[in-house]
């Protein structure tokens, strides 16, 4: 039970909200527009019938009243509807960190890796939430049970939305091979980096299946971006700005193909929340700014280098056969530590899956878990 508060201001411009010890002030237009009746949205989909833009610019609310809990406004272009009062508190609580209260940022003292079972999540909507949950709250997800055969995690893909498809297939080799045509394919350790930031969209989450792992390293690092992006913050506010505020190119090409996108190193939203990271040494090709404006630069990717490169903010595993790891690329950065092969393989094998869709599928099983509960 809600004991809410309204106050109208002097012109019926905006409304009040009080509710125990938060206060939230809303736009006239804005509750007008999202008015939740069937004149203003349509029944069915929800979408808005009405023209919000055609809305008069001074419209005001002329009456407004709680009962229980529902506030009920009548605006002065005549038109009056009701507001759970829920809703209303739900969609103005904004907070001051820098990213979603829920998110868990970590550091190489995370000792309890997220985790979820392949069979389980294929099985179980509730454990398919789970494992999402877990991704999108630190960012990956360790799944075990997975078959080791090379389309074996494709089950798990088609739960969850389709596989992003590129230039090198759907789900591809990531093995050491003689012709390389990416550093990945070689025996090499691999900086910490996001995948394909000269693609537009960049991948979203990066699906890593081990069919077989060297003997001798080969073990694959986490760094948690957004956790390295505020030490960043932290430690030099002057590095932290230029990485949000300068972007840089990333290109990739061969005899068919040819990808550049730009973007920041740290890329903020609209809130000034972090959104996504980049970074990949490989592909990054910074255009020829001012010198001034170069040396700003590279003493704050330097810096930033420094953090993601640290022990402190790195997390080791080796991925056994049979395993995978679901990762966040535009929170994450990953890497791996050289191997030597003896004999032995190393066979991963690699896909991508959209964003838009992984979020969507969360959503939804989160709305059909509420509502049986
Ligand atoms: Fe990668």
């Amino acid at each position: 039970m809600h004991t809410a508060e309204i106050t109208l201001d002097a012109q019926g411009r905006r409304l009040i909200l009080r509710d125990q010890d938060r206060e939230r002030c809303f736009a006239a237009l804005w509750l007008r527009e999202r008015a939740p009746d069937t004149d203003t949205l349509d029944a069915q989909t929800g979408q808005r019938l009405i023209e919000a833009a055609q809305l008069p610019l001074d419209l005001t609310i002329e009456d407004a009243k709680v009962d229980g809990e529902t506030l009920s406004l009548q605006f002065s272009d005549t038109h009056c509807t009701t507001f759970p009062l829920a809703s209303l508190l739900e969609a103005s609580a904004a907070s001051r960190s820098d990213t979603p209260d829920d998110l868990i940022l970590w550091d190489a003292s995370l000792d309890t890796l997220p985790e979820a079972n392949f069979a389980a999540a294929l099985e179980s909507d509730a454990r398919l939430l789970d494992m999402l949950d877990a991704l999108r709250r630190y960012g990956f997800v360790r799944v075990r049970g997975v078959p080791a055969e090379e389309d074996g995690m494709q089950a798990l893909i088609d739960r969850i939305g389709p596989l992003r498809r590129t230039n090198w297939g759907g789900i591809a080799d990531v093995k050491s091979v003689s012709q390389a045509y990416d550093l990945t394919m070689t025996q090499r350790g691999l900086e910490p980096h996001t995948d394909n930031p000269y693609r537009d969209p960049i991948p979203g989450y990066i699906w890593l299946h081990c069919l077989t792992n060297a003997a001798e390293g080969g073990d694959s690092t986490l760094v948690d971006g957004f956790m390295a992006a505020r030490r960043l913050r932290e430690a030099s506010p002057k590095d932290y700005e230029c990485l949000t505020q300068l972007a840089t190119e990333f290109l990739y090409t061969d005899d068919t193909t040819h990808l550049e996108s730009e973007g920041p190193l740290i890329e903020l939203d609209s809130l000034g929340k972090l959104r996504r990271v980049r970074f990949s040494n490989r592909t990054e090709r910074v255009p020829a700014h001012d010198p001034e404006v170069l040396e700003r630069y590279y003493a704050a990717r330097q810096h930033f280098y420094e953090l993601i490169t640290s022990d402190e903010l790195t997390v080791q595993l080796k991925l056994d056969p049979g395993e995978m790891l679901i990762m966040d690329n535009y929170r994450l950065f990953h890497g791996r530590t050289a191997f030597q092969l003896e004999g032995g393989i190393r066979h991963m094998r690699q896909g991508y899956v959209d964003r838009d869709s992984t979020a969507s599928r969360r959503r939804v099983l989160q709305t059909r878990m509420e509502a049986v509960q």
